[in-house]
């Protein structure tokens, strides 16, 4: 069996083969009442296909990458580039076009951050564009709550996540939408991956979408009388080329394909439930944004950003025009690979010679590392294996560092 999650640029096809124009479900706008002749242009209302007026809220950019992002249709999105593009945004009303069009409690989203401060940002641009809508939304602050509610029933939750452990908490839950904003605080791709389990839905269009019976029969409450299309599953996550986990987010998502390429991955395993081995292709796409491209961004604040940068040419390249080949500064940040470079314990042989060294942090954290060099004797490894690494080779003991910045 293969299931083809990918999708074209144009048109997304449901599994029933019905062509689903996705502009149509966005829903970025609200009714207006009578709009009269001195209503400045810009407020007065459209008018949509069934003749109703509408205001447009919020709309992304005309021939801009919010353009593109907003509407990828791909799996995992990753939009990237300088500061200021409106990645931010973008990713906001990504969930929001979604929202009252009868999904219903089955749209839910969550947006994660590394730190509980940081997603201030999220939290002040969505009060500042969702109660336009006007729809009742409702921003729920309390610590365990910290979200949007709509009374049709959808959710979007921000949250910030830092380790697997806080993975745990959210184990069996479910959301179709997942945003990461500034992947590349996470030096690692482990937590995204984690949190794939939690993008689903349990959404079947037939059983959920709204429906009133008229005469003993189902009639479904939808534009054209159909069941909505199946919730897509989406992951949609903002960065700049910088940040800890710069090389990790350029090997998945920059290096693979050049920006609006979607790229594909093939997963197979073996599904119990159909009793056969099942392939799936999962989609995913990089969209680069520059700040150029932003009208509502003050020239000000861009003049800013460029002053900021330019006394560090790492900061400007990443800030500034979004370039992803400087390096992060780790400087084995893009040959590191766990599996080949970190070996379990074992007891170090008393005929090695061991050296240490330290480093002290004047204006970075300190370190203290303890190596030992193999002279080509056998060690017996805690599973009862023997191992010979090579005569001369060094191996890194665990290493005492300071973690709080600044002097050691
Ligand atoms: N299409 C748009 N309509 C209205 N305001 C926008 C739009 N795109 C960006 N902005 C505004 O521009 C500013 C920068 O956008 P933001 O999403 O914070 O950028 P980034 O996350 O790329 O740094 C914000 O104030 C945002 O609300
Ligand atoms: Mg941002």
């Amino acid at each position: 069996m293969t299931i083809d999650l990918s999708v074209s640029p144009v048109r997304m096809v449901d599994p029933t083969r019905r062509e689903v124009n996705v502009s149509k479900l966005m829903d970025l706008r609200k009714p207006t009442v009578k709009i009269t002749e001195d209503v400045p242009e810009a407020l007065q209302a459209n008018v949509d296909e069934l003749g109703r007026e509408f205001e447009v809220v919020w709309e992304p950019i005309p021939n801009s990458s919010q353009e593109l992002a907003i509407n990828t249709r791909a799996h995992h999105t990753l939009y990237h580039g300088a500061r200021g593009p409106g990645k931010t945004i973008t990713q906001l009303m990504r969930f929001r076009m979604r929202v009252g069009i009868g999904y219903g409690a089955y749209w839910r989203g969550i947006v994660f951050d590394r730190e509980f401060k940081h997603l201030g940002d999220l939290v002040a641009q969505s009060k500042r564009f969702f109660p336009q809508f006007e729809d009742g939304c409702l921003w729920m602050n309390s610590a365990s709550e910290y979200k949007w509610k709509w009374p049709t029933g959808e959710e979007l939750l921000f949250r910030h996540v830092k380790s697997l452990d806080h993975y745990d908490s959210f184990h069996g839950h479910e959301y179709p939408f997942i945003g990461w904003n500034e992947l590349t605080k996470h030096p690692t791709l482990e937590l995204y991956d984690k949190f794939m389990s939690v993008n689903r839905s349990s959404f079947s269009p037939e059983k959920h979408t709204p429906r009133t019976k008229v005469n003993n029969k189902y009639v479904y409450q939808t534009a054209d009388g159909k069941p909505l299309p199946p919730i897509p599953l989406e992951v949609f996550s903002t960065t700049n080329p910088n940040g800890p986990g710069h090389n990790a987010v350029k090997k998945r998502f920059i290096d693979p394909g050049r920006n609006g390429e979607i790229v594909k991955r093939e997963i197979k395993y073996f599904d119990a439930i159909a009793g056969e081995e099942v392939c799936v292709t999962r989609t995913q796409v990089a969209i680069f944004g520059s700040f150029f491209e932003n009208r509502y961004l003050d020239p000000v604040y861009r003049a800013g950003l460029i002053e900021a940068c330019a006394h560090d040419p790492h900061l400007h390249a990443a800030w500034v025009q979004g370039d992803w080949s400087v390096n992060s500064g780790g400087a084995l940040d893009d040959l590191w690979e766990n599996t080949i470079h970190i070996v379990p314990q074992f007891k170090v042989p008393k005929d090695w010679r061991v050296d240490r060294s330290f480093d002290w942090g004047s204006t970075h954290p300190f370190a203290t590392v303890w190596w030992a060099e193999a002279n080509g004797e056998e060690v017996t490894m805690e599973d009862g294996s023997i191992w010979c690494p090579q005569r001369g080779s060094h191996r890194l003991s665990p290493l005492w560092m300071s973690h709080l910045g600044g002097p050691g």
